[in-house]
């Protein structure tokens, strides 16, 4: 089983460029590979969650190699153009491919079967499934309403207007993805804002888009067409190091190329109410996404509350979040995150457990925590093979007072595969056992 061991204190320091954006290289692959025409991809994300992805497209025939620059290229087959797979798709880890992808299977002439691992045949697919299912889908899974699904090919589907019950980009983004298939209108009425990398994308790859405030539509029967695209950093990934230089004395770290796309930037916004020392630099606008340099120095962190619109918008950063916040001045009181409970393990309750054995006061609620700032001291973690909560505990040790071991690390490499190697370079004091 890998583990972290990381010895207390250090600095942060140094000019980093983390991976490609793990949403945006899902979506990419995706619309590349049933665009008409070829898409180059530079910066996209070789984590194995996303290879998952690249892997699940070539087993349905396309073409997607990588070229002597290190850039990705897609031959698209076109909306129409995919194969049967001989074998059941295995997608890991991944929620957002089996989320995304059960959309676009939905639309298929043949039928597909996926799987995944011990995490994702445990999270919840039936809000996906009952729209999908209202637009004429399909789809067989387990009784508990978790994956194996079996998608029915040559069905019939019809666009739908569905109100979303949660704030989920994966629900918007399948059904936006199987409405490209389906007759007439298919409409997403959002609770609260959530990522918009799908609709950026499609009308990037040529696929018409309308937005009405919280409403977005598309028609059925439309095109793709293949294009150049640069992926941005992954702030979901830079987290860890924005976090890490507020927390750790005399710091300072710029972190290049980010995507701040302000759908994403709710971990910015959260930690400047906590008083971080937080700039964005060089702001631009690539493919259609938000794009800057950012500059963090050493903070005086306070406790703030955290509510329900807000929880969107940073939903993945909760983890190193809360580390922020056992390094913050007083409480920290987050509510409305109920989500956080069916992510790749129940990041509030793991989460509680971690800090606590670290001599936190962390109190776990139904729909969120509360957080007392204090003094962290060495520890034993189980991050229950969730990548987020390893890396979170390994930036805790910049201010504990004893060395964090933390199990059950492996899967760090679904989103991060050279987050040892960076945190080192910074000036974190991790080592990796395998
Ligand atoms: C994602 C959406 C979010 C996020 C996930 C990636 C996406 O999930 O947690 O890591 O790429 O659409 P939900 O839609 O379930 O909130």
């Amino acid at each position: 089983m890998q583990k972290f061991i990381v010895k207390p204190g250090g600095k942060i320091r140094g000019t980093i460029r983390v991976p490609g954006d793990k949403s945006i290289s899902h979506r990419v692959v995706m619309l590349g590979a049933l665009a008409k025409g070829i898409t180059q991809i530079s910066g996209c994300l070789e984590a194995e969650d996303t290879l998952n992805t690249i892997a699940a497209f070539k087993a349905m025939g396309v073409s997607i190699k990588k070229n002597s620059q290190g850039q990705i290229i897609i031959h698209g087959v076109g909306m129409h153009g995919l194969q049967p797979p001989t074998e059941p798709l295995y997608i890991g880890n991944s929620g957002t491919t089996m989320r995304l992808m059960a959309g676009l299977m939905a639309g298929q002439k043949f039928s597909v079967e996926m799987g995944g691992d011990e995490s994702l045949l445990q999270r919840p697919m039936i809000r996906v499934t009952k729209p999908l299912t209202t637009m004429g889908a399909k789809i067989l899974l387990a009784d508990n309403g978790t994956p194996p699904l079996i998608i029915l090919g040559k069905q019939d589907l019809q666009g739908i207007e569905y109100n979303m019950p949660i704030a989920s980009a994966q629900v918007k983004s399948c059904l936006l993805l199987a409405g490209m298939y389906a007759s007439g209108k298919t409409c997403v009425v959002e609770p609260y804002p959530t990522r918009d990398h799908t609709e950026r994308l499609l009308l990037g790859f040529g696929y018409l888009v309308n937005r009405e405030d919280n409403k977005v539509c598309l028609k059925g029967g439309g095109q793709l067409y293949g294009k150049s695209i640069d992926i941005p950093a992954d702030i979901s990934s830079a987290a860890f190091f924005i976090v890490a230089a507020c927390i750790a004395k005399n710091s300072e770290i710029l972190l290049e190329h980010v995507g701040v796309n302000p759908t994403r930037t709710g971990v910015i916004d959260i930690l400047q109410r906590m008083g971080a020392n937080i700039k964005l630099y060089n702001q631009r606008e690539v493919n259609g996404e938000p794009i800057a340099d950012i500059r963090v120095r050493s903070s005086d962190l306070h406790g703030i509350n955290i509510t329900k619109e807000q929880v969107p918008l940073a939903i993945d950063e909760f983890p190193i979040l809360f580390i922020a916040a056992a390094c913050a001045e007083g409480e920290t009181v987050l509510t409305g995150a109920e989500e956080l409970r069916v992510k790749e393990s129940d990041r509030i309750q793991v989460m509680a457990d971690g800090l606590q054995k670290l001599g936190i006061n962390a109190e776990p609620q139904a729909d969120g925590i509360i957080i007392q700032g204090g003094k962290i001291r060495g520890g034993v973690i189980n991050s229950h093979g969730d990548h987020r909560i390893a890396m979170s505990f390994a930036i805790a040790a910049l201010r504990a007072n004893g060395t964090i071991n933390i199990e059950d690390c492996a899967n760090v490499a679904t989103s991060f595969p050279n987050f040892v190697n960076l945190a080192q370079h910074v000036g974190i004091k991790v080592k990796q056992l395998n």
